[in-house]
């Protein structure tokens, strides 16, 4: 029987993830953890523990407590927030992943899933359908971590034999839980404020194109990889996943098409230098062989679904 350890649940990801485990692996299988407090839904369905992952010892008492066989580490400082505190955010996000490893290496546990970025790229990498193997200089504190979590991840499992996993995501389009300080968030702000104001102001210029991908299908994708057999996994560093790619004027023309009157206008902050160093699309052909990753939604559909959510929510 599996026992899963999510560390994170409060977040973006976690949120929903957590919710698709349980309903996979039983609520009481699957132990939320984070530093702050887990919405309703988590809360209310299984176990919930706050748990700051920075501290080793708690870690490893909920591990061997629960007898936890798995665990999706998806606690991290985004890249928005990251360059705000970058030494803080780099000792967050390098150290609570060594705590993780050290873990399964000593507990033996069966499998680790921790996420990567499309922040592992950066301005010297080829910015059109991104291949997998490529020029990798970040030049953000976020991105640098993700690659030295990349490196660290492939090296456990070399070394110590520990199944790691990880994904390189996208931006990630959701409703539930709100995004949580990255470069990507305009394209849920957006959802958000065309609902409530019938405007928005994007902290992006109009023809910034980046990869996106709408949460229930990294939800699939994160939990196919998980249960993907070990033998068909080439690569253990993270897989590219491409999802869909827009610019801020793509999406807002997608979103008039349902709501004529809705007006985006352009104030590009800090968050645009790091959006210019980042891919417009990504190749995830490695992905679709290995382990047949593929999507559900297109922009069209995401948009539908994003606006018909919101508005119920905010009602
Ligand atoms: P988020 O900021 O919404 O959630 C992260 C969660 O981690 C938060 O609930 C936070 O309270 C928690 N946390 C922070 N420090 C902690 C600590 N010391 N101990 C325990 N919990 C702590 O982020 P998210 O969007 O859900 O992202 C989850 C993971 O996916 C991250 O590793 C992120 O880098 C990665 N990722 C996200 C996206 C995206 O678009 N959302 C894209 C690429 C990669
Ligand atoms: N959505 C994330 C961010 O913007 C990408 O990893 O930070």
């Amino acid at each position: 029987m599996e026992k899963i350890l999510v560390i994170g649940c409060s977040g973006q990801i976690g949120s929903e993830l957590t919710m698709e485990l349980r309903k996979r692996y039983g609520n009481n299988n699957v132990i939320a953890t984070d530093i702050r407090p887990a919405g309703a839904e988590v809360a209310d369905s299984g176990p919930f523990e706050i748990l700051d992952v920075l501290d080793a010892s708690k870690l490893q008492l909920i591990v061997e407590h629960e007898k936890i066989t798995q665990i999706y580490h998806l606690a991290a400082i985004l890249s928005g927030n990251a360059e705000k505190r970058p030494l803080q955010s780099w000792d967050i996000n390098m150290r609570s992943l060594m705590n993780v490893l050290e873990l399964a290496r000593e507990h033996h546990l069966k499998k680790i899933f921790w996420p990567s970025s499309i922040a592992v790229f950066g301005p010297t990498t080829p910015r059109q359908n991104t291949p997998q193997y490529t020029v990798m200089e970040p030049n953000t504190v976020y991105g640098i971590s993700k690659l030295a979590g990349e490196r660290w991840i492939e090296y456990y499992f070399n070394k110590y034999g520990v199944d790691t996993r990880g994904l390189r995501y996208p931006g990630l389009i959701s409703y539930k839980t709100e995004a949580g300080g990255g470069t990507t968030d305009y394209a849920v702000e957006i959802f958000y404020e065309a609902v409530k104001h019938g405007k928005y102001e994007c902290f992006l210029g109009p023809d910034t194109a980046l990869p996106m991908m709408f949460m229930p299908d990294a939800i699939k994708a994160t939990i196919d990889l998980m249960e993907a057999d070990s033998s068909k996994l080439s690569l253990r560093s993270s897989y590219n996943i491409a999802g869909i790619s827009f610019t801020p004027k793509i999406l807002a023309e997608e979103i008039k098409k349902h709501m004529p009157d809705f007006t985006i206008s352009y104030k590009p902050d800090f968050r645009q230098a790091i959006a210019d160093s980042w891919p417009a699309s990504i190749d995830d052909n490695v992905a679709r062989q290995d382990w047949g990753l593929h999507y559900k939604y297109d922009l069209s559909k995401m948009t539908q679904v994003m606006l018909e959510e919101i508005r119920k929510k905010l009602n």
